[in-house]
């Protein structure tokens, strides 16, 4: 693999749509260690597509088990979101580390499946949650991470959208989708904010999740039309979680609503010594009773975070270092979008183990 053997990365693409064209093919190529051996999708004609993005010699396959046997390194997994556990379970399976888009999956028992998997295999996982390697991510970190927030006691985290619904199936149809806004966008600004918090246990959970406007046509799209029929996801979804080291969080999750703002993907966290927003990198704090305010700003200069996160991802498999999103973190996050969904449902609030 890699430098060590004298031969380049092996990597697969499993699912070339819509995310695998426009940042994870060109991320791929923009490592010159790696070679894109194959993109498998199940619509031949997008994996032809793909596969012609990906470089010459790069082969399309149509079903992904027939890729996982050309001597890989690494599956990257952008199909939709409940193709993610049985490939990631494959690919594990065939020996082969496995970078997946987000949500991993829909459930905390997949999740978990995977990881104890990877973790037999001594293979890597990673949840590509490209977020993390924003520069507005990273300088809200930093801080957080020098102690100006002191203990987080309370998360504000909010992805709603005013009509931005995506149309596509993989999105809108529960099979395939397993949940709407709140694991499509709330998953980013949830982990983002789990990270900023340094990832405390969620043992309790109240939510809600319902379908406002997407089975209606009272709400204009930016993305256009969609099918009402087949829409079985929620389109607003609102939870508040309590974590086993005392601090709260409240989340809303929205691919429709009427908000003035066309998106607001945010993350706040509330500290005994200071407050701060993401992405705006707003700082609140207090120091020797003068209030005091500002806005971080971003000295390092990170122009692609998706490219930065397969680059991350290389780097772990390579080098043999720890995942830079191991499903240890990321089960957490699916923990509390899964009690949102049980809370609504069942109509109490989860108490988790
Ligand atoms: N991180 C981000 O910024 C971001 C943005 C968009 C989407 N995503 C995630 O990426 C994933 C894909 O989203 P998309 O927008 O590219 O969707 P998409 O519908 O454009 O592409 C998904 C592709 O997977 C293919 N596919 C379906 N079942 C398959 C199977 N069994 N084997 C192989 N291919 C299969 C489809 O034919 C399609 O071409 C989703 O999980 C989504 O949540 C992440």
């Amino acid at each position: 693999m890699s430098t060590h053997t004298g031969r380049k990365f092996r990597v697969g693409i499993i699912g070339g749509g819509g995310i695998a064209q426009a940042v994870h093919i060109p991320g791929w190529r923009n490592l010159p260690e790696v070679e894109i051996v194959g993109v498998a999708d199940v619509s031949e004609a997008t994996a032809k597509k793909a596969a012609a993005a990906a470089g010459e010699g790069t082969k399309a396959f149509t079903d992904y088990k027939e890729l996982l046997k050309q001597n890989l390194d690494a599956v990257d997994i952008c199909t939709p979101n409940k193709i993610h556990t049985p490939a990631a379970l494959a690919a594990l399976n065939a020996g082969v580390n496995v970078i997946c888009e987000k949500p991993l999956a829909v459930t905390t028992a997949e999740v978990r499946e995977m990881g104890e998997l990877a973790d037999k295999k001594k293979l890597k996982l990673m949840t590509a949650q490209h977020q993390r390697f924003t520069q507005s991510a990273q300088a809200v970190k930093g801080w957080i991470d020098a102690g100006n927030v002191g203990d987080a006691y309370h998360a504000r985290v909010r992805a709603t959208r005013r009509a931005w619904l995506p149309t596509a199936p993989g999105f809108i149809d529960a099979k395939l989708a397993g949940g709407g806004p709140c694991m499509d966008i709330g998953v980013h600004a949830l982990d983002l904010c789990m990270w900023m918090m340094n990832f405390p246990k969620p043992v309790r959970v109240t939510g809600t999740a319902k379908t406002v406007f997407a089975k209606g046509h009272d709400m204009p799209n930016q993305w256009g039309e969609w099918d009402r029929e087949r829409y079985s996801v929620e389109d607003f979804a609102a939870g508040f979680v309590h974590f086993d080291n005392g601090a709260t969080m409240v989340l809303e999750a929205s691919w429709m609503l009427h908000q003035v703002e066309n998106e607001e993907i945010q993350a706040h966290v509330f500290g005994r010594k200071g407050g701060v927003d993401w992405p705006s990198g707003k700082f609140a704090s207090a120091p020797n009773g003068v209030f005091a305010q500002g806005t971080l700003t971003h000295p390092v200069h990170v122009p692609h975070p998706h490219w930065n996160e397969l680059a991350a991802f290389y780097d772990c498999v390579a080098n043999g270092k720890p995942s830079p999103v191991p499903w240890t973190e990321t089960i957490k996050v699916i923990g509390i979008l899964e009690a949102i969904y049980q809370s609504s449902e069942q109509g109490r609030e989860i108490v988790l183990k």
